[in-house]
């Protein structure tokens, strides 16, 4: 069987040390507000797959129908040897490029989630004896090293995650993952598109309440992680559509007046009643908004794929 290499490249104290000082900062603001990439321990990355799953999430089926009709493109284009991939979760959609991808020696899983990079991993190296797989736990929000990899190199990211990112933090985001590209290496960068109000607010508030128990599932994150007393049912799941920002906003809605207590960190935050923590946004994106924000960090669009409703757009920058 080929190698599954697992690296850690913070230690577990200075993820603490970051969830300590993003729940110190987002709860003594106003208004009060936490960074998504805390939803997903083991419990919320399987709250994130059943997401895929739901009739109303549509994001997941367009992309992969992007994908299984533009991998032999995407392939084409770049003639990628390794392949590395930021937020993969489950790496399920990423087949569609493993396949293609016929001179591929690498795969580079890069997540914040050990668990999902463990599953993945573990499937994709019993499924494809000739491949590597060596994972990374990172923050790809924070400043990345990639291991010396053969080029050229393909680096995806899928899902429309990008739009899980403030619009400052895309265009540092953007030029930081630019900085990771040499000459001949691409980016393959998946959003969502703007589209009608209703189905964008039924992606984000399912009739299952699937959604709302991923949530809530950061403030089960903070609880067990920090001693805070949180109680997930004292709050309502809110998701609304931002017309003005074009994107959506994940709230978490104090059902009442209460005071939560972090224990880890001295503090006690006071909720009036009907008060909203924000959670996520998950921007939508235009063709040109995506041009422009790539060529801001230095990459030029050269493919635009969508599905047929036109939903979700891969986008293809080669590096020159
Ligand atoms: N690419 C997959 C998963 C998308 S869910 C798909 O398209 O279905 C978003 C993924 O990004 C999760 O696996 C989550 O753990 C990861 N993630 C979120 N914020 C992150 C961060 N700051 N750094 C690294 N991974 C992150
Ligand atoms: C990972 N990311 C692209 C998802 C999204 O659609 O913004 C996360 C998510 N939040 C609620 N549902 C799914």
């Amino acid at each position: 069987m080929s190698p599954f290499l697992l690296t850690r490249t913070l230690p577990e104290d200075a993820t603490e040390a970051a969830l300590r000082a993003d729940v110190q900062h987002g709860l003594s603001r106003t208004p009060k507000s936490l960074p998504p990439k805390w939803f997903y321990d083991a419990h919320g990355s399987e709250l994130f797959e059943r997401i895929t799953e739901l009739p109303e999430y549509y994001p997941t089926r367009a992309e992969r129908e992007i994908l299984l009709d533009r991998a032999a493109d995407i392939a084409a284009a770049t003639g990628a040897r390794t392949l590395v991939e930021l937020g993969s979760g489950s790496s399920e959609k990423t087949r569609f490029l493993l396949d293609a991808l016929t001179g591929l020696r690498l795969y580079v899983p890069v997540d914040v989630s050990e668990s999902a990079l463990t599953q993945a991993g573990h499937a994709l190296i019993a499924e494809r004896p000739a491949l590597d797989v060596h994972a990374l736990i990172a923050d790809f929000t924070a400043a990345m090293t990639l291991p010396d990899t053969p080029g050229p190199r393909l680096l995806a990211f899928l899902g429309g995650t990008v739009g899980n990112l403030l619009p400052a933090e895309r265009a540092a985001f953007l030029s930081g993952v630019r900085a990771l590209l040499s000459p001949g290496d691409a980016l393959l960068l998946g959003t969502d598109l703007v589209k009608d109000e209703t189905v964008l607010v039924r992606a984000y508030d399912d009739a299952a309440g699937v959604t709302a128990a991923f949530n809530k599932n950061v403030l089960t994150v903070v609880n067990r992680e920090l001693g805070a007393d949180f109680d997930p049912g004292a709050f309502d799941h809110v998701a609304l559509w931002d017309a003005g920002a074009e994107w959506i906003e994940m709230r978490l809605r104090s059902r009442t007046e209460q005071t939560v207590k972090v224990r880890a960190l001295g503090l006690a935050v006071d909720f009036a009643p009907g008060e909203e923590l924000r959670t996520e946004i998950s921007a939508k994106f235009r063709r040109e908004g995506v041009r422009s924000e790539l060529a801001a960090a230095g990459l030029e669009l050269a493919h635009w794929w969508t599905d047929r409703e036109e939903r979700f757009a891969l986008s293809l920058s080669v590096v020159g």
